[in-house]
C-alpha cells in the first residue's frame, strides 16, 4: 500500500477522526474519503466542522467539545446509534492553551481535553471496535519525550491540587532552559503531561485488548503548519502563527498519511502496535520501559472518569 495517495479499498472501513475541523484531522479525513472509506467527521466548531464534512460529500458529523464530557458522551451515543460498526477510531483532537482552567468536569482543561476526552471516547465505543476487530491511532506529541516522568499525581486529585500541576520544573533541562518560567502552570509542560498520560493509555489498551483483535497506537505526527498553537501565546504558539517558522513545518497531509499508516496498515508490518511512533519507528518514552507505569496511569484514568461516568 502506498500512503501518499491511497489505494482506493475495496473493504471500505468506517474511521471516526476527532478534531477533523482543521489540520491533520481535516487532512486525513480528505485522505480516507478519498480512498473511498466512510469517514465520520467529528469536530468542535460546527461551522468549522461542516465545512469539512460538506466537501466530502456531505459525510456525517457529529460537534462535540471535549471540555464537556456530557458532550462525549452523547457524541458515543450518537455514533453508537448511526455507526453500529466502527473499523478506526483517530483520537486526533487537542491543543495547548494558556492559563489555567478547570472545566464544568472538575478537570484542568489540557488534561481533559488531550487525555481524559478522548480515554473516555474510546471507553464508550471499545466494543463497537473489539466487534470491528478494529484499530485506535492516538495522535501524541514527540513533547512528551522532553518530559522527566509521567506525573501521575496529576491523575490523583479531582479538583487538581495546584501542587499537583505539572511546572516548568517538569520540562526536560533543554526544553526548560528556552522556556520563561511564567508562573506555575505551564502550558508545554501540561500539554505534554497530558498527551504522556494518552500515550500510556494507548500503549496499556493495546496489551488489555489485543488478544480480542483491536490495535492501539500513538504517534507524533512531525512539526505540522495547522492551527495548532492558537491557544497559546508561548514560543510555541508564536512560532505557528508566524507565516516565515511556518513555511519550515511540515503539510498536514504528510501527517495525514503518517496517520493513515497506522490506522490501515498492517500491525507488525507497517508498525509495532501497544507503540508510540515517532518518525520511521517506535521510540521510547518517559515511563515506556515499565509496563507497571501505563497500567497505574490507565486505573488512575479509570477511577477519574469513573467518578463522572458509573
Ligand atoms: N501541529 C503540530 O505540529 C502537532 C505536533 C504534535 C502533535 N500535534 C497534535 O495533533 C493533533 C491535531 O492538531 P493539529 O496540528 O491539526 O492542530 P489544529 O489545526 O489546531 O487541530 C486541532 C483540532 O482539535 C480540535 N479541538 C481543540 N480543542 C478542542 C476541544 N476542546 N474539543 C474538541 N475538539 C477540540 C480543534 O477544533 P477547532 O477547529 O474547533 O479548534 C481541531 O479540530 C492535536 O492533538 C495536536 O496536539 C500537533
Amino acid at each position: 500500500m502506498t500512503w501518499g495517495k491511497l489505494q482506493p479499498m475495496s473493504d471500505a472501513h468506517t474511521i471516526v477522526v476527532t478534531g477533523a475541523s482543521s489540520g491533520i484531522g481535516a487532512a486525513a479525513v480528505r485522505l480516507f474519503h478519498e480512498a473511498g472509506h466512510q469517514v465520520v467527521v467529528v469536530g468542535r466548531d460546527p461551522q468549522r466542522t461542516a465545512a469539512v464534512a460538506d466537501a466530502l460529500d456531505c459525510a456525517p458529523r457529529y460537534i462535540c467539545d471535549f471540555t464537556r464530557l456530557d458532550d462525549v458522551r452523547r457524541l458515543a451515543a450518537q455514533l453508537q446509534a448511526h455507526h453500529p460498526r466502527i473499523d478506526v477510531l483517530a483520537n486526533n483532537s487537542g491543543g495547548m492553551f494558556d492559563g489555567f482552567a478547570v472545566t464544568a468536569d472538575g478537570f484542568e482543561r489540557t488534561l481533559q481535553v488531550n487525555h481524559l476526552a478522548p480515554a473516555l471516547l474510546t471507553r464508550l465505543l471499545a466494543r463497537n471496535l473489539v466487534e470491528a476487530g478494529g484499530r485506535v491511532v492516538w495522535t501524541s506529541s514527540m513533547s512528551i519525550r522532553m518530559q522527566k516522568q509521567v506525573k501521575v499525581d496529576w491523575l490523583a486529585a479531582v479538583p487538581l491540587a495546584p501542587a499537583a500541576q505539572p511546572t516548568v520544573a517538569d520540562l526536560h533541562p533543554l526544553v526548560r532552559n528556552s522556556q520563561a518560567a511564567s508562573g506555575t502552570f505551564h502550558p508545554l509542560a501540561r500539554y505534554a503531561q497530558a498527551k504522556l498520560a494518552m500515550t500510556h493509555v494507548a500503549v496499556e489498551m493495546n496489551r488489555r485488548y489485543s488478544d480480542r483483535g483491536l490495535a492501539s497506537v500513538a504517534f507524533h505526527p512531525g512539526v505540522i503548519a495547522s492551527n495548532f498553537g492558537s491557544g497559546t501565546d508561548t514560543f510555541i504558539g508564536r512560532a505557528y502563527r508566524g507565516r516565515l517558522v511556518k513555511a519550515l513545518f511540515t503539510s498536514p497531509t504528510t501527517a495525514a498519511q503518517r496517520l493513515a499508516r497506522l490506522a490501515l496498515g498492517t500491525p507488525g508490518v507497517d508498525f509495532q502496535p501497544g507503540t508510540y511512533v515517532q518518525g520511521r519507528g517506535a521510540k521510547s518514552f518517559p515511563g515506556s520501559d515499565d509496563a507497571s507505569v501505563a497500567q497505574q496511569v490507565w486505573d488512575r484514568t479509570e477511577n477519574l472518569l469513573a467518578t463522572i461516568v458509573d
